[in-house]
């Protein structure tokens, strides 16, 4: 009987987490177009008002909620496993340098953050929207553990694993970068610590916390063939250790916000059925020097793309999820009659395992909504100094 129970019990978490995948996914669709909305508007206004100017502030207030929405959004997905794993090269100290103001924003006054990063820390390769929501999780717990204040560290360091410490349930030899985040605060019964990566638990009452911090953590952790131990008491505090396989490859450098965003001279495809983020995304294109040719719909790409009548078209950028037709779909019947044309698909998440699969194999070219006009630049001359399939 306790067996059944148990089986029955297992039943539910997986029929809640499914339905709250649903759910996640199809808020977040909506939410990314409104959120790419936000952000790019954002971004343009910061660039015709100078520093100083009235409304400045105001601007960059609301990109900051946008910003803070899109983590959110981009937790639930995680959570959910409809996110679209991007991997990139990265230097975790440069995450946590970049992601420091918001981390103190968010914890407030009374718990001070100090970190201790490493000078020559190796990269890692992992999404970097990810690496950023392992961040916020394990800072947001080590403050709510800490209700009277109290101090965070977050530290980086290089190690090095011999065989013998290495098992088959842990990691195997090699390097490894380490990431830490300790606190002083109430710390975890060993009952506690023993179920903290479950799904739904929490110890917080109900509308303080949802249980699915440190379940996102893990799943992104493992997904990055990394692993996570905790070591805490009561009243004792807790220190949350991650390990990620080191690589050899150097992170790409980020071209310094005051540089102009990549433009170029070729003929671009853009098919989005939101409008105001194929306005956006048009006008962005076309400020960087591009011809521009729109559709809202899979239908009317392909007439755009009759209308040329064998005319120059270089990339095709498009949605991934739209009704009747999506992005997959259109992309292989054009690419069928123009096979050296580059694509770039945009989404905010996909059950397209196809095409998840391609973008972790970097096979191809994606965009995560919600992005900066910026970062659509940055993507678009990649895409098209990429070799065709
Ligand atoms: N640094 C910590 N110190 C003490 N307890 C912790 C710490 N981090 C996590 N816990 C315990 O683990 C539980 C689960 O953490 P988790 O982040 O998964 O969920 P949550 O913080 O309760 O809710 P959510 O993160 O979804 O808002 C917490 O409720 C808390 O009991
Ligand atoms: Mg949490």
């Amino acid at each position: 009987v306790t067996a059944w129970r148990r089986l029955e019990e297992q039943l539910r978490q997986q029929q809640k987490l499914e339905a709250i995948g649903r759910l996640a996914g199809g808020i977040a669709h909506d939410f990314n177009n409104i959120l790419t909305v936000i952000g790019g508007l954002c971004e343009s206004l910061e660039r015709t008002l100078p520093e100083g100017a009235h409304g400045r502030d105001d601007v960059l207030s609301i990109r900051d909620a946008g910003e803070r929405a899109a983590a959110l959004t981009a937790q639930l997905l995680a959570f959910s496993r409809r996110s679209i794993v991007d991997p990139a090269v990265i230097d975790v100290n440069a995450a946590i340098e970049r992601l420091g103001g918001m981390l103190r924003r968010l914890i407030g006054e009374d718990v001070a953050v100090s970190t201790d990063l490493a000078r020559d820390l190796a990269a890692v390769e992992a999404d970097p929207g990810q690496l950023d929501q392992v961040l916020v999780n394990l800072v947001l717990n080590a403050r709510d553990a800490m209700p009277g204040g109290g101090d965070v560290l977050v530290r980086t360091r290089n190690v090095v694993l011999g065989a013998p410490e290495s098992s088959s349930d842990g990691p195997p030899a090699g390097r490894f970068v380490e990431l830490s985040v300790k606190d002083t605060g109430v710390g975890m019964s060993d009952e506690v610590q023993a179920r903290i990566f479950e799904p739904f638990f929490t110890t917080k009452r109900i509308g303080e916390g949802t249980g699915l911090g440190l379940a996102t953590v893990h799943g992104i952790v493992a997904q990055a063939r990394g692993r996570i131990t905790v070591e805490s008491r009561p009243g004792a505090g807790t220190t949350f250790t991650l390990l990620f396989p080191a690589t050899e490859r150097a992170p790409a450098s980020r071209p310094p916000a005051e540089a102009p965003a990549p433009g170029g001279s070729e003929t671009i495809l853009v098919v989005e059925d939101e409008e105001p983020v194929r306005r956006l995304v048009c006008r962005a294109l076309k400020g960087g020097g591009y011809t521009v040719i729109e559709a809202g719909s899979g239908a009317a790409a392909l007439a755009a793309f009759d209308a040329l009548g064998g005319g120059r078209l270089d990339l095709l950028v498009t949605d991934v999820v739209m009704p009747r037709m999506g992005g997959r779909e259109l992309a292989e019947l054009i690419s069928q009659r123009c096979p050296d044309l580059r694509i770039l698909f945009m989404s905010g998440y996909t059950d397209d395992a196809v095409l998840r699969e391609g973008v972790s194999q970097a096979e191809v070219t994606f965009l995560q909504k919600p992005f900066t006009p910026r970062q659509l630049a940055e993507k678009v001359r990649a895409a098209l100094s990429k070799p065709a399939r």
